[in-house]
């Protein structure tokens, strides 16, 4: 990469983008027929249709000659090599690593790493066998039917998508709990329901140090020794995933009960090491295998595809594309598949976490807009919700549309309802409805002339606006893991345009520093003076409430 190549070819996307300031995706579409063919690819079991966006050969042409210039392939070659493209944690990059199913030579400083994680997979694979046997035995001796896992961040919203997306496939008489939040109700409402006799815990942290995963670690082991009343019952009921083994062991974890990572896997990128547990533990190793399968599919395309027909490329050239030269500030992420409903969850800490940052990777300020503001809902429901936003608001909301061909759990001609509406949104975010259009309309149905015009303005839509479609035939674990890859690459790619360090994230540390310190004055009931006044303030008002309600007690 040279800053001037990369100066030319952002200059060179800012004309393109002045000469087509008045493109229109129905004409593109109308002087087209064969639009669908060339702007849509398949790989690794997904459709991907970018048909409907305000680009052009031409456009495609310039963004491609931007991550050329910006040295997209070295850095791509450098991240699946080991490389420490990490620099602020000193750190390689190997999430590929852990769903490498072909067999590529991946060493980090020389040692190769396949033997680390195929160690890890069958431990995995056998402990998940044991529980699912019913060999696996808690305190009483009953196996084991609920598994609660204990993370947060990177460590709860993978797992949590991924069990859920995968449902379906969940082994018999195995259900799955998720608890993240500090929040004491979210450990509470969980454990109401379960018997401790029957539950198991994954306590997943990368780090360990956690303050949320560890509170909630430490009241659900309370909870089985009050039950139980005996220590040894915790190596029954309690297993880890960390690459902190030290502080495993002295939560009270053995060992042998613990599922290791190394810190080459980013927390945001962990779900297919050790912290995929949960999930395989619902749907067995076999298929958490096929999961991996599907990430490793797309890692291939990733790396091989030529720019111009990789999937991930063409994602990130288009976010780019909006972000830094329409001035679009969202994504929006809109699965029309229930099963998906934490995807834009767990895609917006793998977006945000990751392109969140205003500093390149050498510490300058950057240059441009980097990650957008991630978001979404599962369709049909945001239909009902926020898409008057997107379809008639002011702003531009790039949308990807997601949806399987076929139903896991078809009802009737509900499936073809959904995916007719998903497609429907499409088509009307490109085609829009024109004054004449919405005029006609309502003369046509019987509206005197003047109502029909004070009306009309109301039901135009611009349309031209921007949206991909994600099809697949249906969602099962390979393509599951081969869209997660999908995602990740795109983020990786955009990180690399901007020049940013995706891979680190500070940003999440201050409040964290701050809220300890002020954990001390909220316990208290002092008068506190020493913040701000917002804080002192706030502080005061929750120690003055809490007054209120003892006194009201008594
Ligand atoms: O605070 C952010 C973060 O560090 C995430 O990056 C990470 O996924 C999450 O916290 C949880 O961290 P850990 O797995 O170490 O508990």
């Amino acid at each position: 990469m040279t800053r001037r190549n990369v100066q030319d070819a952002w200059s060179q996307l800012e004309a393109h983008r002045a000469r087509v300031a008045e493109i229109d995706m129905r004409r593109l579409f109308a002087e087209d027929p064969e639009r669908f063919s060339v702007f849509s690819l398949a790989a690794a079991g997904i459709l991907f249709d970018y048909s409907r966006h305000r680009v052009t050969r031409e456009t495609m042409a310039l963004l491609f000659d931007l991550v050329r210039a910006c040295g997209l392939r070295e850095r791509i070659d450098a991240m699946f090599r080991g490389e420490r493209i990490n620099p602020t944690e000193n750190r390689a990059v190997l999430h590929t690593a852990l769903r490498n199913r072909c067999g590529r030579d991946v060493r980090l400083d020389g040692q190769p790493v396949a033997p680390l994680v195929e160690s890890v997979l069958l431990r995995m694979r056998s402990f998940v066998g044991k529980v699912h046997s019913g060999e696996w035995k808690g305190y009483t001796g009953r196996r084991m039917t609920d598994v609660v896992n204990i993370g947060i961040g990177g460590s709860d919203l993978g797992p949590v998508m991924v069990s859920q997306a995968l449902k379906p496939w969940w082994q018999p008489g195995m259900r799955a709990h998720f608890v993240s939040n500090v929040d004491p109700s979210h450990l509470l409402e969980t454990l109401a329901g379960l018997d401790a006799e029957t539950t198991l815990f994954v306590v997943a942290s990368k780090t360990f140090t956690t303050a949320e995963t560890m509170m909630n670690a430490h009241a659900a082991r309370n909870w089985l020794l009050d039950q139980a009343s005996d220590e040894s019952a915790v190596a029954r009921h309690f297993v880890a995933v960390s690459t902190n083994a030290e502080r495993v062991a002295a939560f009270g974890i053995h060992p042998d009960n613990m599922f290791g990572f190394w810190d080459w896997v980013g927390g945001r990128y962990s779900v297919w090491s050790a912290v995929g547990l949960p999930v395989a533990l619902m749907i067995g190793m076999d298929l958490f295998e096929q999961f991996l399968d599907g990430g490793c599919a797309m890692d291939e395309h990733f790396r091989l595809a030529e720019f111009e027909s990789s999937m991930p490329v063409i994602m990130a050239v288009l976010g780019i594309w909006y972000n830094d030269f329409w001035g679009a500030e969202t994504h929006a992420v809109l699965p029309y598949d229930q099963y998906l409903s934490r995807f834009p969850a767990y895609l917006q800490q793998l977006d945000m976490e990751s392109n969140g940052k205003s500093v390149t990777r050498d510490g300058k300020p950057v240059a441009s807009a980097t990650g957008p503001i991630v978001w979404g809902e599962p369709g049909t429901n945001g239909q009902h919700a926020f898409y008057q936003l997107i379809h008639q608001g002011t702003r531009i909301i790039p949308c990807d549309f997601l949806m399987a061909a076929c139903s896991q759990r078809p009802l009737g001609d509900q499936h073809e309802t959904l995916l007719a509406n998903g497609i429907a949104q499409g088509q009307a975010l490109m085609r829009g409805k024109t004054h004449d259009e919405a005029l006609a309309e309502l003369l046509a149905a019987g509206m005197g002339r003047e109502a029909a015009e004070a009306l009309a303005p109301h039901k135009v839509f611009a349309g031209n606006r921007p949206s991909s479609t994600l099809l697949y035939r249906e969602l099962d674990p390979f393509t599951l893991g081969s869209l997660i890859a999908l995602y990740e690459h795109k983020v990786f790619v955009q990180g690399v345009v901007w020049n940013i360090n995706s891979f680190d994230q500070w940003g999440v540390e201050l409040g964290k520093q701050l809220a300890t310190a002020l954990q001390r004055d909220l316990a208290g009931d002092c008068r506190i003076q020493e913040h701000d006044a917002s804080t002192n303030g706030l502080i005061d008002t929750i120690h003055a409430l809490r007054r209120e309600l003892t006194d009201d007690q008594d």
